[in-house]
């Protein structure tokens, strides 16, 4: 662990408890100018000026203007994985930005399932290839990273890394529950890597000119990947086989980050699960442990609004905290994750923003995770907010899918 002062020659990150320090968060319930807050009137006030704090400072600002898409449907196979599924591709083309290459979704309908069938959506890391385990998705012909199981060459997928990340998408367990999935690669709506914008959504969107500046308050890639979620959204609502109002909004890691950006933004959405989102995601930011502001922002300059830059050594200036963020997803149910083996991704900051943002769900008469002591290892707890640390690494595994899956069917269907 390094100190939280001084100029440092290494980012800083720290995994000493007897570091982490005060803790004196912002208040949920009280406006920037003092009020408190006690009604669900006084909370949708609270509410918008929390996602306006958050874009200025955090995350960049959604540009609000509407955007023509064209959702083309390339393939349907009726009889997919076994006759388990339909599956559709459909390409979310944008119509008033030809270069810009879509964004291919992959969508599997349960077949003995009512109809219209409630969905698992999430983007993944690596394409769709790299999710499924048929052979004749294409393979995804845009950036990605070279350090992605090497099995990608110039930045581009190989064959090889068709079904990489399968096991992270258990897809015959989700049709089996009655679950469509439906999934797209968040390189598609913007590349990971700090000149990625120039290929992505933010090089039409925003104030292209001037990104990063060290004090404004544009889109980051996190807040382009939120953006394509809703686009994805966008498409749901349209297909009569999936049940838009019963869409679960499931995100690994950075992912995760921006799937609760995501949900907290576009209230179609009915629930959200942040898998191990960490620092910007459900991890509390004044918890000095694991990675740190800091360490995000000098690690990943493109993935947070210029402004968040100027908080790396004074943390506790940030008029937000991640707690407030989990919140502005209420009443809906959400999940948060951790595994032990990643303490990086900082569990108990991550507990915490899930038990701190329990004030809100009280203001609908619900309870959000009703208990305050750390549960112990692969214990799911929590009602309309829920928590759980397991063993094991940074990953998605079939422990929190068979948690995600329960969840869901507890709480959306
Ligand atoms: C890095 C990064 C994290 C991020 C993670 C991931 O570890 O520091 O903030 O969540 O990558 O996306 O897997």
């Amino acid at each position: 662990a390094q100190t939280r002062t001084g100029v440092l020659a290494e980012p800083v990150y720290n995994y000493d408890e007897a570091k982490v320090g005060d803790l004196t968060l912002p208040d949920l319930l009280r406006t920037t100018a003092g009020k408190q807050v006690t009604s669900r009137a006084d909370w949708a006030a609270r509410r918008a000026e929390l996602l306006q704090l958050f874009a200025e400072n955090v995350y960049g600002k959604t540009p609000a203007q509407p955007v023509r898409l064209q959702f083309q449907t390339t393939s349907i196979q009726q009889n997919a994985l076994n006759g388990l599924a339909i599956r559709k591709q459909v390409s979310i083309v944008f119509t008033d930005y030809p270069k810009l290459p879509p964004i291919e979704v992959l969508i599997y309908v349960p077949k003995n399932a009512a109809k219209p069938a409630p969905v698992f959506m999430g983007l993944n890391f690596c394409g769709n290839h790299c999710v499924s385990p048929e052979a004749d998705i294409p393979l995804s012909t845009r950036w990605v990273d070279n350090a992605i199981g090497e099995v990608s060459v110039n930045n581009r997928a190989t064959e090889k890394s068709r079904g990489m990340q399968e096991r992270r998408w258990p897809i015959d367990t989700i049709l089996k529950r009655g679950y469509a999935l439906v999934t797209a690669y968040y390189g598609d709506i913007e590349p990971d890597h700090k000149t990625g914008w120039r290929s992505g959504i933010r090089s039409v969107l925003g104030d292209t000119a001037r990104y990063n500046g060290p004090q404004d308050s544009q889109w980051g890639a996190i807040g382009a990947w939120a953006w394509g979620m809703s686009r994805i959204m966008d498409y749901i609502q349209t297909d009569p086989a999936l049940d838009a109002r019963r869409v679960v909004l499931m995100g690994h890691s950075r992912i995760g980050k921006a799937a609760v950006w995501a949900g907290v933004q576009d209230e179609r959405i009915a629930a959200v699960i942040s898998n191990e989102s960490g620092e910007g995601g459900a991890a509390l930011s004044r918890r000095w442990y694991g990675e740190t502001v800091e360490r995000v922002n000098t690690s990943f300059p493109h993935w947070f609004t210029g402004r968040y830059k100027t908080f790396n050594q004074r943390v506790a200036d940030l008029p937000v905290d991640q707690h407030e963020l989990l919140a502005l997803v209420a009443p809906r149910p959400l999940y948060v994750a951790s595994a032990d083996g990643d303490q990086w991704s900082d569990p108990k900051g991550e507990f915490m923003g899930a038990l701190y943002a329990e004030p809100a769900y009280k203001l609908y008469g619900k309870t959000g995770l009703g208990v305050t002591t750390f549960p112990g290892l692969n214990q799911s707890v929590g009602q309309t907010v829920r928590y759980h640390n397991r063993t094991g690494k940074h990953d998605v595994t079939n422990y929190d899918w068979a948690q995600y899956l329960r969840f869901a069917d507890e709480l959306v269907r």
